[in-house]
């Protein structure tokens, strides 16, 4: 996990094997929250644990690498209990990852969960397809709404943390 000190938030992206979708928000967030002056801790995690250990899908480094992103350094792990309360927010990518978020959360867990449209005027609720078994140009889908939804959530962000007082 990377962040700039004085954060207000943290945010850590979901999604199921955590080497697709949720590597590629993780590499969008940081770049639009950095351009943007947004300091934020920014992590991502799969629901499942199939692989864990693994850089992204070398598809998933490739769509990002042409935006200028590297997201190669990533290694892939499971959403873990402390998650909960370490992160302000946890983005889920689809509604089956939302549900098994909701299953793994703690009674007193702190973190907000959300899906990653939500943030986006008019897609609220709308999923992140999975491109893992699509060819390139489902990669190329999945990015460009993963870049939206990123850009949303750092609009969003900046929004509510200019309206609280530290
Ligand atoms: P992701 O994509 O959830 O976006 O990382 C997938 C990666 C692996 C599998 C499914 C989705 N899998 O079944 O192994």
């Amino acid at each position: 996990m990377h962040g700039g000190i004085d954060h207000r938030f943290s945010v850590l992206f979901v999604c199921l094997g955590n080497i697709c979708r949720s590597p590629m928000a993780e590499g969008a967030f940081r770049a639009v929250a950095q351009e943007r002056g947004l300091a934020c801790l920014v992590d991502s995690a799969g629901t499942a644990s199939y692989h864990v250990g693994q850089q992204p899908d070398p598809r998933a480094i490739g769509v990002a690498s042409r935006q200028g992103i590297d997201i190669a350094t990533q290694a892939a792990r499971q959403v873990e209990r402390d998650d909960f309360y370490r992160f302000s927010h946890i983005i889920a990518m689809d509604r089956a990852n939302l549900e098994a978020l909701r299953g793994k959360a703690p009674r007193d867990g702190t973190a907000r969960l959300a899906m990653l449209l939500d943030a986006v005027e008019g897609r609220r609720g709308e999923p992140v397809a999975d491109p893992y078994y699509g060819d390139l140009a489902a990669f190329e889908t999945a990015w460009s709404i993963i870049n939206l939804g990123a850009n949303a959530w750092v609009d969003k962000l900046l929004r509510e943390g200019t309206r609280q007082t530290v």
